[in-house]
């Protein structure tokens, strides 16, 4: 596993999470979690072969969405008992795999920099058994979380339109803009009031990177606010199950095909 150690070289080629799609925010609260299940369930019924990796380990997270009891977690991987494949669980009613995370484990930007490295690398060799990875980065613009969403091909960063996740948001973006120049950076806004309202929260948060980045990430999608996503978290049951023909469900199916579209 060759990972990110010095060389006489200089450093190492970080390992790249080529079929990756990082989930990322800055702000906790925003529909990361979510959004990652979500987007992971419209993909696989398109029959696209998808895993989703629950990076928000200190959170309510994918398990607990999705009403599963896990036999192994992340947190065995990171304590060193298991390989990340042995992590791995089949989320028969979504039609995708799961590594689920485990509430109390701590969050990425917490774990030393060796180990998620070693993770990467794992999860490097475990991607291109699936066509989509999706990883829920969790909270947080540490470096440790942006080290992951660097090697993903893209990231999607998360917004509302409430000013605090605007200003993580940006803060994330400015962030990532520095150690990767050429990161594919897409903007999703969530829980919209309307998609016209979407579009005004995307056009504060470009005007802001435009003027002070110079850069314009592009919009990737719009979610609006939903009551049914609250209904199917409740019930522990898949948007796209229980829901299907409502706006946040044809928002994400959408997105899932646009970025189809625009690999
Ligand atoms: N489009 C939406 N419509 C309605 N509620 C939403 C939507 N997206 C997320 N939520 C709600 O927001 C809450 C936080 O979502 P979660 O995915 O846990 O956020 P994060 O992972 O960013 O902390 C959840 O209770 C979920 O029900
Ligand atoms: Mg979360």
């Amino acid at each position: 596993m060759v990972e990110a150690t010095e060389t006489r070289m200089g450093p190492a080629k970080a390992v790249e999470l080529g079929n990756a799609v990082a989930i990322a925010s800055g702000k906790g609260g925003v529909g990361k979690t979510w959004l990652s299940i979500t987007l992971c369930h419209a993909l696989a019924r398109t029959g696209r072969k998808a895993l989703l990796f629950d990076g928000d380990l200190g959170l309510a997270n994918v398990d607990i969405q999705l009403g599963l009891a896990p036999r192994r977690d992340l947190g065995g991987v990171l304590a060193g008992r298991i390989r990340l494949h042995e992590a791995v669980s089949a989320y028969r009613e979504g039609g995708f795999d799961i590594v689920a995370g485990r509430s109390g484990t701590g969050s990425l930007a917490n774990l030393p920099a060796e180990r998620l490295a070693g993770l990467a690398a794992e999860l490097a060799q475990l991607g291109p058994a699936y066509d989509h990875v999706i990883l829920d980065l969790g909270a947080g613009v540490e470096r440790t979380v942006r080290q992951l969403a660097t090697r993903a091909r893209t990231c999607l960063v998360m917004t509302t339109d409430e000013p605090t996740a605007m200003t993580d948001a940006y803060a994330f973006i400015k962030l990532m803009r520095l150690q990767k120049p050429e990161a594919d950076l897409r903007v999703v806004v969530n829980l919209a009031a309307s998609e016209h309202e979407g579009e005004r929260t995307y056009a504060t948060l470009r005007k802001a990177c435009e003027s002070f980045l110079g850069v314009v990430p592009p919009l990737a999608g719009i979610v609006r606010h939903d009551a049914r996503v609250k209904d199917s978290i409740r019930h522990q049951a898949p948007l796209l199950v229980r829901h299907p023909n409502t706006e946040a469900a044809a928002d994400i199916e959408a997105l899932a095909r646009r970025l189809l579209e625009t690999p």
